[in-house]
């Protein structure tokens, strides 16, 4: 059996992932606030902003796993948001660190679990995190999500490393899906120009017919998967391959 824990299933590149993984017979757990009404996967309800929720959620799904009967397993940290959008000095306390903590510290949370967890067990071991073109290109106005997501790159080269030396060690790598239609898209558009410079690219991509589908970036990442082209500690960008 192939198993893939995936945050963030319930809408989005994440539910498209969700439905991939399943159509190819994985059995998918996802772990998101809201339910994605699709009944083909194994959904948690969890608030991953939250702290106390994160481990909480991670070990339920573990304690539904009999690891005798694995072949692989799959962390993928999916869920994101980009938080309020403005400059740095305009931004709510509260709301940064709410970003933080769901783009950067919940996949240190749940990959240091995920590699705890699965130590001793002899399956095809991965992480893969969900990180995007902000992680290196600064975009004013998106500095604490582009912040989160150079850490998240941070988090997938450090552990690429700590894991080198482990016999059957745990794969991790990074990728930036492109600019995908998602509600994520849609909260850049609704931008005004005072709080994001670049509005009105992400307007014209739209325009433009020039959104990846969430479907198609599933497929892509899917593919790249299974067909093992990535050395773990690797950071693609999808549209290079
Ligand atoms: N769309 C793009 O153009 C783009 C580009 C580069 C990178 N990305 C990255 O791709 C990933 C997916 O983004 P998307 O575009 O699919 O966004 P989306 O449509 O807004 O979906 C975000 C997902 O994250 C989950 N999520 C958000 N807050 C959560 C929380 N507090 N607890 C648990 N789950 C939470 C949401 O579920 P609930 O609301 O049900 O909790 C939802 O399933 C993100 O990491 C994003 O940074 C997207």
């Amino acid at each position: 059996m192939n198993i893939l824990i995936i945050t963030g299933g319930s809408k989005g590149i994440g539910k498209a992932l969700a439905e991939k993984y399943t159509s190819e017979k994985y059995h998918v757990f996802s772990i998101a606030r809201s339910l994605s009404n699709s009944e083909k996967f194994t959904e948690i309800k969890a608030d991953l902003s939250a702290i106390k929720e994160v481990p909480k959620a991670l070990k339920s799904i573990f304690n539904q796993i009999d690891k005798e009967r694995i072949s692989s397993i799959t962390l993928l940290n999916n869920a994101g948001r980009l938080g309020e959008i403005s400059t740095l000095e305009n931004l709510d306390p509260e709301d940064i660190a709410k970003s933080i903590q769901l783009n950067t510290t919940t996949p240190l949370v749940l990959s240091n679990l995920f590699i705890k967890e699965t130590q001793n067990w002899n399956c095809k071991k991965q992480i893969i995190n969900i990180s995007s073109g902000a992680a290196t290109k600064p975009y004013e106005g998106w500095s604490v999500y582009c912040t989160s997501k150079a850490a998240l790159d941070m988090t997938t080269k450090a552990i690429a490393a700590e894991q080198s030396e482990i016999e059957n060690g745990v794969k991790c790598v990074a990728i930036y899906p492109g600019v995908v239609d998602t509600n994520m898209q849609n909260q850049i558009r609704k931008t005004n120009k005072a709080d994001f410079k670049n509005v009105q690219r992400f307007k014209d991509l739209k325009e433009n017919n020039e959104l990846y589908s969430s479907e198609f970036v599933a497929e892509k990442i899917y593919s790249i998967d299974i067909e093992n082209q990535l050395q773990s500690g690797d950071i693609i960008d999808i549209r290079n391959f």
